[in-house]
Parts: C-alpha cells; sequence; structure tokens
C-alpha cells in the first residue's frame, strides 16, 4: 500500500521495509521536533497575514471567495517553504493555486491504478508527459505543474538552489543520482537539513532522493491540512452565530488579554490552551481522517493476540460467554481506517459524525476528565494515526492549526457561507486521503464588513 500508493517512491511515507523506513524517518526527526517547530512559527503568523490580507480584498469588492482554495494556498505555501526553501506562493497568485489544486487532485486519481501493480508504476513512469491528461482526464494547460508532482526530481530553479545551491558541473537538473552540488545552504528547509545530515549514508542524500522527501511533504502536508480548515470553518458557520461562533469568539475576546496587544495574533502555544477552541478544532479533526482508507501494520517478529471482547465494555458474564481470542501469527498485515475509531460510537455517543465540541467539555455534559467514557474517546482519537508510521508533521500541524483557527474569526468576524451544503464537504471516495464528491464547488464564503 505505502510502496505502490506513492508510486514507488524513495520518501520515507512510500518506503516499505521497515528498517529502511526508520533510517529515513529518524534522519528527520529533529527538523520535525516540537522546538524546532517553535522556531518556525513566525512564517506560519506571515503566511496567515497574507492569507488575511487577500482574504480582506474581497472583502472589500464584495465578491465570493473560494474558499477550499485559499485555506489549500495557505498551507501550500507553509509546507513548501518548510520543505523547499522557497514558498509557491500560491496566495498572491490570482486563482490561488486552484489550477495547480486541481493539477494535484488529478496526478493523484492516478493512484488507484498504480497500488495494484508495480508494473504499473514502472509503466506510467515511462509514458510521455503529453500522455498524463488523458489518463487523469484534467485539463491540458495543468500539465506544467503537474510534472513536478508526478516526477518530483524535477525542481523549479528557485527551489533547487534554495537547497543544494549551483550544482557544479554542465547538467542543471537534479536528475543525476551522484550529482553534487556547492555552497551548502543553512538549514532552513528539509531539503537542505537532509543533504548535510549525519545520519544518513551517502547514497540516501542524494539530489534526486532529498527532493523525493521532500515533494512527499507536500503530498502529505496540504489537504489532510486544509480539510480540517474547511470542516472547521463550514461547521462553524452553517449553525447561527449563537451556536458556535459567539461562544468561541467570547473565548478568544478573553484570550487577548495576554497578548501584547488586543490586535496580536494568538500564537500556538496560547491557543491550544483554550477549551472551546481545542474542542472544536478536536471535532474538526475528528470529521474528516487524514487518511480515509486502511492503513496496513505487520508485526514479523512476534504473533499478535486479538481478544473479542473486554470485561470493561461487555460485564464480566457477558465476557465468559462471547470472548474469544483469535492469534495472528507473525507477518500477518493488519489493516484498519482511522475512521473506524475517530467515528466510533461507543467512544463518541450516537452521533459520533456530528460537529459537537460539548462531548470534550465536561462543563457542558462532555465526558469527565478521568472518567472510563473519556479514556475511550482519548484512545479513539487517532487523527495522526499510531506507532512507527504516524504522522511526523504532527508539530508542523498543530500549529498552523491552532494559528489558523484562533484568529481567522478574529480577523474576519463577517466570514459567511455562500451557497455551500454538506455535500460540498464530506468524504465520497478516497485518495488516500478524503475526497468530496466530482460535483463539489468546495467552501465559498461571502465576507461581511463589521
Ligand atoms: C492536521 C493535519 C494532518 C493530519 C490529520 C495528518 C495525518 C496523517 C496520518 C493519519 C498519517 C499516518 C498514516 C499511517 O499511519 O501510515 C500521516 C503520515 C504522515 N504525515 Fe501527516 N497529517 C497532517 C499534516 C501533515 C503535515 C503538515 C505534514 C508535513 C509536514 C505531514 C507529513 C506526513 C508524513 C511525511 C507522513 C508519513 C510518515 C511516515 O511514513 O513515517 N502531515 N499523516
Amino acid at each position: 500500500m505505502y510502496k505502490l500508493s506513492f508510486s514507488d517512491s524513495p520518501a520515507a511515507f512510500g518506503t516499505m521495509e521497515a528498517n529502511h523506513h526508520r533510517l529515513r524517518r529518524n534522519a528527520m526527526n529533529k527538523f520535525f521536533s516540537s522546538k524546532a517547530l517553535d522556531r518556525y512559527e513566525p512564517h506560519v503568523h506571515a503566511t496567515f497575514d497574507k492569507l488575511i490580507e487577500r482574504l480582506s480584498v474581497a472583502r472589500k469588492t464584495g465578491e465570493v471567495v473560494r474558499m477550499t482554495s485559499a485555506l489549500k494556498a495557505f498551507a501550500m505555501d507553509i509546507i513548501s517553504h518548510f520543505a523547499l526553501g522557497q514558498s509557491r506562493n500560491y496566495l498572491s497568485e490570482p486563482d490561488m493555486g486552484h489550477r495547480f489544486q486541481i493539477s494535484l487532485l488529478s496526478a493523484t486519481s492516478l493512484m488507484h491504478w498504480t497500488r495494484q501493480s508495480g508494473l504499473l508504476v514502472a509503466l506510467f513512469k515511462r509514458l510521455p508527459m503529453w500522455m498524463t491528461p488523458i489518463l487523469t482526464e484534467a485539463p491540458d494547460d495543468v500539465f506544467n505543474d503537474t510534472h513536478l508532482i508526478l516526477d518530483p526530481r524535477k525542481l523549479t530553479d528557485a527551489e533547487r538552489e534554495a537547497a543544494f545551491g549551483r550544482k557544479s558541473g554542465k547538467d542543471e537538473s537534479v536528475e543525476g543520482e551522484k550529482g553534487e552540488f556547492s555552497a551548502p545552504s543553512q538549514h532552513d528547509s528539509l531539503m537542505s537539513f537532509l543533504k548535510d545530515s549525519p545520519q544518513l549514508p551517502p547514497e540516501e542524500r542524494t539530489p534526486a532522493r532529498i527532493s523525493n522527501e521532500a515533494h512527499a511533504m507536500l503530498a502529505a502536508g496540504v489537504d489532510s491540512m486544509s480539510n480540517i480548515f474547511i470542516v472547521f470553518v463550514f461547521e462553524i458557520l452553517r449553525e447561527p452565530p449563537s451556536r458556535f461562533l459567539e461562544p468561541l469568539l467570547t473565548e478568544l475576546r478573553e484570550a487577548e488579554a495576554e497578548l501584547p496587544h488586543p490586535a496580536a495574533l494568538i500564537p500556538y502555544r496560547n491557543a491550544e490552551k483554550l477549551p472551546y477552541l481545542n474542542a472544536c478544532v478536536r471535532e474538526a479533526m475528528r470529521l474528516i481522517p487524514g487518511v480515509l482508507g486502511r492503513l496496513p501494520r505487520v508485526n514479523p517478529h512476534e504473533a499478535m493476540m486479538y481478544p473479542t471482547t473486554t470485561a470493561d465494555e461487555k460485564g464480566e458474564k457477558q465476557q465468559q460467554q462471547y470472548q474469544r481470542t483469535f492469534c495472528f501469527p507473525p507477518g500477518t498485515v493488519m489493516s484498519m481506517s482511522l475512521k473506524d475509531m475517530l467515528w466510533d460510537a461507543e467512544a463518541f455517543g450516537p452521533d459520533p459524525r456530528a460537529f459537537r465540541p460539548e462531548r470534550w467539555l465536561p462543563e457542558a455534559g462532555g465526558a469527565a476528565a478521568g472518567s472510563p467514557q473519556r479514556a475511550r474517546m482519548e484512545r479513539c482519537f487517532v487523527p495522526f494515526s499510531k506507532g512507527a508510521r504516524s504522522c511526523i508533521g504532527l508539530e508542523l500541524a498543530k500549529r498552523e492549526l491552532f494559528v489558523l483557527c484562533a484568529n481567522l474569526f478574529r480577523r474576519l468576524p463577517g466570514l459567511e457561507l455562500f451557497d455551500t451544503t454538506a455535500d460540498d464537504i464530506d468524504p465520497a471516495f478516497e485518495l488516500f486521503g478524503p475526497v468530496p464528491w466530482e460535483g463539489s464547488r468546495g467552501l465559498r464564503c461571502k465576507i461581511r464588513d463589521v
């Protein structure tokens, strides 16, 4: 699943063999640590300011905003700067990267084919570029961008220079496995960090391998983020303001007392402590899983014992009557989908797919801290998955999420939905992540002056 979904990419995400995956992932851990991301937060703030600047134009003109594009552009501008050292700057483009977003989606749709067989992966990689629009049914004109995804060894000139400096010798591409680059730059992007990593042997530090790693971040860090922003904005705005928006704004205005001045942005560390905001963010993360399909795991060394029920869940008498334990031998591939946990009715109640922040707030009738119900909710709350392959981008994701969710409605209290229904948002099919139905026009908003 990992190897073929990512077209046999040499990035950690596409690496199947456990030891090799660990080597690649461990080399990146420091760059993704909480401390490193604290230093990176100002960049998230600057990109957020740009988003607001862009949306404020729509407030003045009264035009309808493609909010899905704006939120994807926000995530893309951050992750491209973080991974490649150069922001793609979609927030500055007239369509906020909408064209690129279509191309990414259509390129990703090939995954349903490549997943079936390594032979198909090899075949697609050999096809000329002009065949891609035919295979993906995308408009031709998006494919100048798409090649960056289908063939991540190709970088823009600025990205190549930001990470590697100028290449010595004749060949200016980064395709050569043995290509060498001069002028090591500062470790301000994942690519430049990995290029000099003492944890990786030389064959893991080739430009081709490293640019694949960075591009995997673009694939992993845009839709996963923007889907949650979209659900957050949609759920808050679809109800009358007294339901979610007003309690949220009340909490955020109280939090302004701790800022250097009331107009400053609420930073991540302050935002994550706000109970109502935290509950809303959790609900958005629960409703739209980062990965929709099954995530496989294999234990090559030990058998896995799987009891069908426990005394806690069914009571002691029933346990004696029904309990059976299945034994899966070492090497068995076991997989499950995050949504089975995130939408579990035993943990989250009879309405697991409803946006209901109160379920996390004891004072509003939610499960009390330390109660078995709360413990079950926490156990099932796995938006970033678990174990050795869980999300490495978690610390960046939390900063993006909390900065955006804590400040969007403060900056634009007049935001309102425009002709958007749940059908435009809800997952309808799977392209690794969830995707709404083909006719979805995405989240659209108008911004009133208040
Ligand atoms: C809130 C937003 C995000 C969510 C919900 C999310 C969710 C996930 C999930 C569920 C997985 C694990 C899949 C598995 O078990 O195999 C995963 C893996 C991954 N995520 Fe995220 N993600 C988010 C944001 C990001 C960001 C911003 C980045 C990039 C900085 C990122 C990079 C990755 C990578 C590289 C992996 C693969 C890790 C590995 O194979 O070791 N994610 N993500």
